[in-house]
């Protein structure tokens, strides 16, 4: 497989004119930027080429505008932020305030990349999306992975080829169905994997067992099963807290009774997860463990987050649910690495690719093979 171009296979940036994708879709309050993460993560790229006298044009989406201009998704917060952070660095109007992002449309691709004489991607969060800004510009652009690009891919495909063992898998939320093409891909790579969060109920159905009033998906039941019979050590919680059938804070074991639902593991089981993590070489951790916005409920994932923070295994951690908690328990600087991607990670560990890495090894300056790291595709 050919390698992705890295921004060294530019060649010479100054005086150019690089449209940089990022994804700055960050949590807003009104007009607030409630975590401003996606941002500061683009900095080490528009860095680098400033440095060399390129001249800089970001480029993003902001929450799901549905093809129109929509005044709450304007990206001026974002545009105020960059200012702060990186003077001089001009940011275009949403992507998605026109049909033609989502909708992959030729002309609006060369509308965008008018003027440009390169393009970077650093939008490792929206690469998993076939939109135009993401998969148009290498096709004719001289192009390149930025930064964090480049690391997210190092770090989430090394996950798949040569994690550092024991690995083990610790996975929450709500959903197994959502999950389900990379919990399938984490059962091949890793040694172990933990079961938090509303997930977990479905696994319990599969083994019989009363989930109350529980969060459970009925259609997932039998892959539950499945998953539990693949072969694998499969941690599940042992106790549950949530609140019984009068809505009163309860603990459980694994039998929930009428009316009951749980919303935590259990102290018992926060207990054994941090073990399974201080153990391991390499963790991966997707998915909360409870309701964590309710304290009552966040005892779970704080022990998580803290083992996280305290093992010595090299600690990945995805989606903005979990990062949010860690930011929440103030141990987001404790993991080693924290994906800016949410769907792109887990798509890239299930799936080892993503529209925007192959568009980019298609590019016109694409180096050719690289015999010794083909499986990565780097
Ligand atoms: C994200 O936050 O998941 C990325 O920015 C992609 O956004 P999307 O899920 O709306 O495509
Ligand atoms: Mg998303």
């Amino acid at each position: 497989m050919a390698r992705i171009p890295t921004l060294e296979d530019l060649g010479d940036v100054s005086g150019k004119r690089v449209l940089l994708r990022t994804d700055f879709n960050v949590p807003l309050d009104g007009t607030t930027i409630t975590d401003d993460f996606r941002i500061r993560a683009a900095l080490p790229t528009i860095e680098w080429l400033i440095a060399r006298d390129a001249e800089v044009v970001c480029a993003s989406h902001l929450g799901r505008p549905k093809g129109k201009p929509t005044p709450e998704f304007s990206m001026a917060p974002v545009r105020a932020r960059l200012a702060e952070l990186a003077p001089g660095v001009e940011l275009l109007e949403n992507l998605r305030f026109d049909a033609g992002e989502e909708g992959n449309d030729a002309d609006f691709t060369a509308r965008l990349i008018e003027g440009f004489d390169l393009y970077v991607n650093d939008a490792f969060g929206a690469s998993h999306r076939a939109h135009a800004s993401i998969v148009g510009p290498p096709k004719v652009l001289p192009s390149a992975m930025g930064r964090l690009l480049q690391k997210e891919v190092d770090v989430l495909l090394g996950l798949r080829t040569n994690p550092k063992r024991p690995f083990v898998a610790v996975l929450g939320g709500a959903k197994i169905s959502d999950k389900l093409g990379v919990v399938e891909a984490l059962l091949d790579v890793v040694d172990a994997l933990a079961i938090g969060g509303a997930m977990c109920f479905t696994f319990f159905a599969a083994q019989g067992k009363s989930i109350g009033d529980s969060l459970f998906e009925p259609d997932q039941v039998e892959t539950c099963a499945r998953l539990l019979d693949a072969g694998k050590t499969i941690h599940l919680p042992d106790d549950i807290v949530g609140v019984d059938a009068n809505g009163t804070y309860a603990t459980f074991g694994t039998w929930l009774p009428d009316g009951a639902k749980g919303l935590d593991i259990g102290p018992g089981s926060a207990a054994a997860f941090s073990d399974v993590i201080m153990d391991a070489r390499t963790v991966f951790w997707n998915g909360p463990m409870g309701m964590f916005e309710d304290e009552r409920f966040a005892a779970g994932t704080r022990t998580v987050a803290q083992a996280m923070a305290d093992t010595k295994a090299f600690t990945v951690v995805g989606g903005g649910d979990v990062v949010a908690a860690l930011g929440q328990f103030g141990l987001d600087d404790e993991v080693d690495h924290v994906s800016t991607g949410g769907g792109a990670s887990l798509e890239l560990i299930e799936l080892g690719d993503l529209p925007g890495l192959e568009a980019l090894r298609a590019a016109p300056n694409a180096p050719g093979e690289d015999p010794g790291r083909e499986e990565t595709g780097r």
